[in-house]
C-alpha cells in the first residue's frame, strides 16, 4: 500500500471496521546513498506525504502497533514512533543515521542510541524468531483492542530529562568540542532536542523543519552525500568493460596467513580472523610468536568485554588464529599477507620463502607503505599474484585499505584484495604503484611544508591549531609524536636516527630541491615522540600535548643560524599552503592515473588521515574552495533557528567556536564569516 492509500485508509476505514491496526515496517521503504538528489528529492516530494501519514496514525483512535522487522532506521523508525506501541526482533538494529549524512531527523523523530532503544521504553515486546515476528505482533495487538490509547501518542507524553535541558545541552556541547565536531547536523542535531525539552510539540516540530531546510541546502550536506557515493564507487574498480569489479570474480579465500606480528600484522590478523578466515600466524622467532599471538587474543576478548564482538565470535577467532614457526605450512593458504620491517631486503627475503612453499594459486600481498610493488614481486614466481595491501594502523579498526597494483597484478589478483577488504567491511580503494601510493605520497608533501611553515616564522602549536579549527582530530605535529618522528626520518634519510648520529645534515637544498632539516634535528636530539618520555614536538602530560620551550627555542636557534629573519605568518597562509600542498600533489597523482578518480583521494584522506568528513575531502574541497567563503557567509546568514542566541552572524560565529572550544577559532570564523 503507497503512502497516500495509507493515510486515505486510516482516514476513513479505520472509524468503522478496524480495531486495531499492525503495520509491518521492514527496510526496504527508503534507503540512504541513492545520492544527494535522490535525498533531496524525497525530503522535498515524499516526506509531505510521510507527515500526513504520521499525523493519521498518531490521531487514530484505534491502537496502532508498528512490527519492526530488521532494520528500524531513519524514516521507518520515525513512522514507528508515531504508532502508538511498537514490537521488534532481538536483532532489530535501531537507529537515526540522518546526521551521518549531514541531516537531522525531520519527521518528528528525536535522537537516542541503537543499544538504548530496549531499556528507553520505545519498544514494548520484543520476539527472537523473524519468522512469528508479524503473527505475534498481531495478537499482542489483539489485547488492546477496544482501547484508546492516548497516553501513548508521542505529541501528549514529556520529555523525561526536559527541567536539565540546558545542563545536558552545555555537558554535550562540551562533548562535542573535546571531539573537534564540525558537523553541524550534530549541533542541529543536538539544538532540536534540547529545544523539544521547552517548546511545545509543534514549535518543537517546526523548528526541526527549519532545521532540515538550512541543512539541506547547506554545502556540508553535499559534501557528505559526494562522500557516501564515493564510498560506493571506491570498491566499483574497472580497467575495461571486460575487466572490472563485476566481470572478475575473486579468488576464494579458505585459509590466509600474516607474517610479522608488530602494529600492523597483529591488527591484520584479527580483522582477517573477524571474517571468519582461519589465519596462520608467523614471526622470527618462537619467543617472539608467543608473545605476540597472546597479544592478539588478549585484544580479541577485550573487544568481546566491550560488546564488539559476542563471545561465540571471539572463541572462533582466538581458535581461527594459529601460531606457526615455520613455512611449510603455508602450502595450502589461499592469501599471505606480509607485515615485516619496511627493509625491501626482507620482504623480497620473505617472498622468496613464500614462493618455495605457497601453491600457485596462492595471493601473495604486501602490507608496505611505500615500496615498489614491483621490485617485491621480482622474486615472485608468478608476479600476478603479487599486490600491495596497505592497511592502516590500527589495522583491525581503520576503515581504509588502500590496494596497489603493480606492472603484473592479474586482475583476479585484484578483484581478490579488494573483495577481501570489503568482507572486512573497508572502504578498499585501488591505487597505482608509484612512492607512498595516495596517502603517503601526498602526506610526505604535508610534512614537508610543515617544516618550511616553522622555518619562515610559524611554530607547531600555531600549525597544527590551524589543522584542527579546519576540522582535523589532530595536527600535523601531534600525529608525527604519536607515530614516531624515528620513522618518517628513517624514510627521508634512508637510515635509522641511531646511525646516523655525529654525522648531521643541515643542508637546505637536497638533490635540487629545497629541503628543511628541522626534523631531523628534532630526532637527533632524541624527541621521537610519544615512545621517548612523550617528548617530541610537544611535551605531553597524560597524552595532552604542552608547548615545549625546548622546542620553540630549537626552532629560534636554527633560523638564526641560518640567517633567517621570521615573519609573522598569518593563519590563513598555513592553511592555504598545508592544504594545496597536498592537493597539488593530488592532481599530479590523477594525472599520473595513480588514482582513477579525485573520489577515490578523497576515501584515502578522509578514512586513513583524518580529513574532516564535513568538507568531502582534499579533491572535493579544491573543487569548492573558489566559492567557499561565500558559500559559508550566506549559509551563515541563514543560520537563525537557535533559540538561545539572536539570529546573526556573529551569534553563529559564537556558536561555531564554542564548538572548538578554542579562542583562537574566533578570529578564523570572524574572518570567514565577516568577508
Ligand atoms: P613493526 O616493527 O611493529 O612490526 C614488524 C614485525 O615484523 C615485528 O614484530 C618483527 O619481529 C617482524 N619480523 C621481522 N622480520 C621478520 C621475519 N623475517 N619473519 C617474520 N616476522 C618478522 O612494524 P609495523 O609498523 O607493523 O610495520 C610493518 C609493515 O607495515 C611495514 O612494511 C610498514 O611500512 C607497514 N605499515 C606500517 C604502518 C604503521 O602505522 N606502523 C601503517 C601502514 C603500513
Amino acid at each position: 500500500m503507497n503512502m497516500i492509500k495509507l493515510a486515505n485508509f486510516l482516514r476513513v476505514y479505520v472509524r468503522f471496521t478496524i480495531a486495531v491496526i499492525v503495520l509491518c515496517i521492514s527496510d526496504d521503504l527508503f534507503s540512504y546513498g541513492e545520492g544527494e538528489s535522490g535525498l533531496t528529492y524525497r525530503i522535498s516530494h515524499a516526506y509531505p506525504i510521510i507527515k500526513k501519514v504520521i499525523h493519521a496514525l498518531e490521531s487514530c483512535r484505534k491502537p496502532v502497533v508498528a512490527a519492526l522487522l530488521e532494520n528500524a532506521k531513519g524514516e521507518h523508525l520515525e513512522i514507528a514512533l508515531s504508532c502508538h506501541y511498537r514490537t521488534a526482533l532481538k536483532t532489530t538494529k535501531f537507529g537515526l543515521p540522518q546526521v551521518k549524512h549531514g541531516l537531522i531527523p525531520g519527521l518528528g523523530g528525536n535522537e537516542f542510541s541503537t543499544e538504548m532503544a530496549i531499556s528507553i521504553g520505545l519498544v514494548d515486546e520484543v520476539f527472537s524468531s523473524s519468522a512469528e515476528a508479524v503473527d505475534r505482533a498481531v495478537a499482542f495487538a489483539h489485547n488492546l483492542a477496544g482501547t484508546f490509547p492516548e497516553h501513548r501518542i508521542l505529541r501528549n507524553c514529556f520529555m523525561k530529562d526536559a527541567a536539565k535541558g540546558e545542563q545536558l545541552m552545555t555537558k554535550y556541547m562540551s562533548a562535542l568540542s573535546t571531539k573537534n565536531e564540525k558537523a553541524w547536523s550534530v549541533y542541529m542535531c543536538l539544538q532540536t532536542t534540547y529545544a523539544a525539552s521547552f517548546l511545545s510539540f509543534e514549535e518543537g516540530l517546526k523548528k526541526e523543519s527549519e532545521a532540515l531546510q538550512f541543512l539541506i541546502s547547506s554545502a556540508q550536506f553535499r559534501a557528505l552525500q559526494y562522500v557516501n557515493e564515493s564510498e560506493i564507487l571506491a570498491s566499483r574498480w574497472k580497467f575495461s568493460d571486460k575487466f572490472n569489479y563485476q566481470t572478475v570474480e575473486p579468488v576464494q579465500v579458505r585459509k590466509a596467513a600474516v607474517i610479522g606480528l608488530g602494529t600492523m600484522g597483529s591488527g591484520i590478523a584479527i580483522a582477517v580472523a573477524r571474517i571468519g578466515i582461519p589465519v596462520y600466524v608467523m614471526e622470527f622467532n618462537e619467543a617472539v610468536l608467543k608473545e605476540r599471538a597472546e597479544l592478539i587474543y588478549s585484544t580479541i576478548r577485550r573487544m568481546s568485554l566491550r560488546k564488539e564482538i559476542t563471545e561465540t565470535m571471539c572463541n572462533s577467532m582466538i581458535s581461527g588464529i594459529v601460531p606457526i614457526s615455520d613455512y611449510s605450512m603455508l602450502k595450502d593458504v589461499d592469501l599471505v599477507i606480509e607485515a615485516v620491517f619496511e627493509l625491501i631486503s626482507l620482504k623480497k627475503e620473505v617472498f622468496s620463502n613464500l614462493n618455495a612453499v605457497c601453491k600457485s594459486t596462492a595471493i601473495l600481498a604486501s602490507n608496505t607503505s611505500q615500496l615498489d610493488i614491483d621490485d617485491i614481486a621480482s622474486v615472485a614466481r608468478d608476479p600476478g599474484k603479487v599486490v600491495g595491501m596497505h592497511f592502516f594502523a590500527p589495522s583491525h579498526r581503520m576503515k581504509l585499505l588502500e590496494n596497489v597494483y603493480g606492472t603484473y597484478t592479474s586482475y583476479q589478483t585484484i578483484s581478490t584484495a579488494m573483495h577481501i577488504g570489503s568482507l572486512m567491511g573497508k572502504v578498499s580503494v585501488l591505487v597505482g604503484n608509484c612512492h607512498g601510493f595516495v596517502g603517503n605520497r601526498m602526506y610526505l608533501h604535508y610534512m614537508t611544508e610543515s617544516d618550511f611553515l616553522l622555518e619562515e616564522g610559524a611554530y607547531p602549536e600555531q600549525i597544527d591549531t590551524t589543522l584542527k579549527e579546519f576540522g582535523f582530530t589532530k595536527g600535523r605535529f601531534e600525529v608525527a609524536d604519536l607515530s614516531g618522528n624515528d620513522v618518517i626520518y628513517t624514510v627521508r634519510n634512508g637510515t635509522h636516527p641511531q646511525k646516523k648520529h655525529g654525522k648531521r645534515h643541515r643542508e637546505r637544498v637536497r638533490n635540487g630541491i629545497r629541503y628543511c632539516p628541522l626534523a631531523d634535528i628534532l630526532v637527533e636530539s632524541g624527541r621521537y615522540g610519544h615512545k621517548t618520555d612523550g617528548k617530541g614536538w610537544f611535551k605531553y602530560v597524560d597524552r595532552v600535548p604542552y608547548v615545549d620551550e625546548n622546542i620553540t627555542q630549537m626552532i629560534k636557534s636554527y633560523r638564526e643560524s641560518h640567517d633567517i629573519t621570521p615573519r609573522t605568518i598569518h593563519f590563513e597562509e598555513v592553511l592555504h599552503r598545508m592544504l594545496y600542498c597536498m592537493i597539488n600533489e593530488g592532481f599530479k597523482i590523477l594525472e599520473e592515473g595513480m588514482a582513477s578518480s579525485p573520489n577515490d583521494i578523497d576515501m584515502v584522506w578522509l578514512h586513513g588521515y583524518g580529513w574532516p568528513k564535513s568538507t568531502g575531502g582534499p579533491m572535493y574541497y579544491a573543487f569548492t574552495v573558489e566559492t567557499k567563503k561565500q558559500m559559508v557567509a550566506s549559509e551563515c546568514k541563514k543560520f537563525k533557528f537557535c533559540h538561545t542566541w539572536q539570529p546573526s552572524v556573529q551569534n553563529a560565529i559564537l556558536m561555531l567556536s564554542a564548538l572548538t572550544k578554542d579562542a583562537t577559532a574566533l578570529p578564523t570564523l570572524i574572518h570567514l564569516f565577516s568577508e
